[in-house]
């Protein structure tokens, strides 16, 4: 019997298909190569945009047509598009497994436990039983799930889940309900373990990580940790508690994505002066605008992120820095456009991931504000921010030219590696796959807009 997820969205969900892998290759489940040869085909769905959505609504149409072929198929979805784990025959079935023939059963992530027992009720006989902590599909079981990581020298470590941010337009905190912070001690068993296996280096994903372990404190707590007055410590504790892990062999960690808000002064030294602190951060910003931001329940100005991104240049003048951005929001107009562009020279990201505004049930933006900007208007938009884009991120890639960085590589095709280097830049050099997974040093030759290219030393 064999198995094959396709995953949507960000690397949560990647890391979470990791998870479900363990629980199917537990219950005695083999991975397929392809989904034309698993008995089970199983969609990790994101809801950030309509059109990832779509994307998997498109998807069922060509599953229609293979399960015509092979009857005994089953169909599972998951990931953020899911409210209630159910089967067709359960008393309160979720919309999507009720109205979409093709669909045999759905599940919540944190149900992910319980993957057994809904094949079952769907007819399909797994293979064995699955060990006792399994049994109960609760959040704090799923994370106690040993992965099956995709990567030998590279993997996500969830350190938290959900968020309280509520930003207005967005659907995460009601897809993954609530912040809920994993416990340090867990974080570092999972971190222990993949170092002793050969891991080098470790992503932390969180929606906010820079909050992490403020869902420990109480709410009064919470309150002056959220103010900063007091010390925030926890997730700084983290990164130091992990740079232990270089004397067996852990080389980086990063972690994504952190909230402007949070960014304390402390996390900007840990990056400064942790050895597996890379110099790299991704910073979302989402709005040039003062005036968005605020409708976007964004808590700070634009003034308040050019300040941060200061400071941490000034603390670590090589750090590259990204961040994300949506255009088109409710009300947008050209003037306030106008600022974002603005923003983009003044604040010189490394890379900015540029979304169009896509309004999302559930959201305060969806309850109380007009969706006003024109599609084609958003896509003009988004060519104008990705040609500044493009110019500049060109222009700090020239930068790297005649200088060496260190890349792991993570694949080679045909003599050529690809892999990150410290600063998060794609780079490319002739070598063999002998060195997929380890750490090189690449003197850099030339520079494109997306990647460095360079030869191995
Ligand atoms: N927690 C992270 C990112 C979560 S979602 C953070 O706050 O940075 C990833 C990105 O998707 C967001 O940063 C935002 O730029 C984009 N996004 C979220 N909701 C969106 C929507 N409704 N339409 C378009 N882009 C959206
Ligand atoms: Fe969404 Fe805002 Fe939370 Fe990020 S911080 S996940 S954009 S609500
Ligand atoms: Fe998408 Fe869910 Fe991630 S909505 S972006 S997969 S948290």
């Amino acid at each position: 019997m064999k198995y094959y997820i396709k995953t949507y969205g960000c690397q949560f969900n990647y890391s979470d298909s990791e998870r479900v892998s363990a629980v199917l290759e537990s219950a005695g489940l083999k991975r397929a190569k392809n989904h034309l040869c698993a008995d089970l085909i199983l969609f990790n769905t994101c809801s950030i945009r309509q059109t990832a959505e779509d994307r998997v609504y498109g998807t069922m149409v060509n599953m229609a047509k293979l399960k015509k072929i092979r009857p005994h198929l089953r169909i599972g979805i998951t990931g953020c598009m899911v409210k209630r784990s159910s089967t067709k025959k359960s008393l309160k079935p979720d919309p999507l497994v009720k109205n979409m023939d093709d669909v045999d059963f759905v599940f919540r992530i944190e149900d992910s436990a319980r993957l057994p027992q809904l094949l079952k009720e769907t007819g399909l006989e797994v293979p064995h039983e699955t060990p006792d902590e399994f049994d109960n599909g609760t959040l704090k079981n799923y994370f106690k799930i040993n992965p099956k990581y995709s990567s030998q020298f590279q993997a996500f470590v969830p350190i938290a889940t959900g968020c309280d941010k509520f930003c207005a337009y967005c659907i995460v905190p009601f897809t993954r309900g609530r912040e809920k912070s994993r416990p340090m001690e867990e974080i570092w068993e999972e971190c222990e373990k993949l170092v002793k296996n050969g891991c080098k280096e470790i992503t932390l994903l969180g929606q906010n990580v820079d909050s992490y372990g403020l869902s420990f404190l109480d709410r009064n707590e919470k309150r002056f940790a959220s103010l900063n007055v007091g010390e925030k410590i926890y997730f700084t504790r983290l990164l130091e508690e992990l740079d232990k892990l270089k004397t067996k062999g852990l080389r980086r960690v990063r972690w994504t994505s952190p909230h402007p808000k949070d960014m304390t002064d402390d996390v900007i030294e840990a990056v400064a002066t942790l050895e597996t602190q890379m110099p790299y951060i991704h910073l979302p910003v989402q709005a040039g605008s003062n005036v968005m931001l605020r409708k976007m329940n964004r808590p700070y100005t634009r003034e308040h992120y050019i300040k941060l991104i200061e400071k941490i240049r000034h603390r670590i003048p090589d750090c590259a820095i990204s961040t994300d951005i949506v255009i088109g929001f409710c009300g947008e107009t050209e003037k306030m456009f106008e600022e974002t562009c603005e923003l983009f020279e003044q604040a010189r990201w490394d890379m900015a991931y540029i979304s169009q505004y896509s309004m999302r049930r559930f959201t305060a933006a969806y309850k109380t504000m007009k969706d006003d900007v024109p599609r084609k208007e958003k896509e003009r938009r988004w060519h104008r921010l990705n040609k500044i884009l493009t110019r500049i991120s060109h222009e700090k890639h020239k930068e790297f030219i005649g200088k060496t960085v260190e890349v792991l590589v993570e694949k080679c095709v045909k003599g050529i590696c690809e892999g990150r280097s410290e600063h998060f830049k794609r780079t490319q050099f002739k070598g063999g796959k002998n060195l997929i997974g380890q750490i090189v040093p690449v003197k850099i030759t030339d520079a494109l807009a997306w990647n460095l290219i360079g030869e191995l030393i």
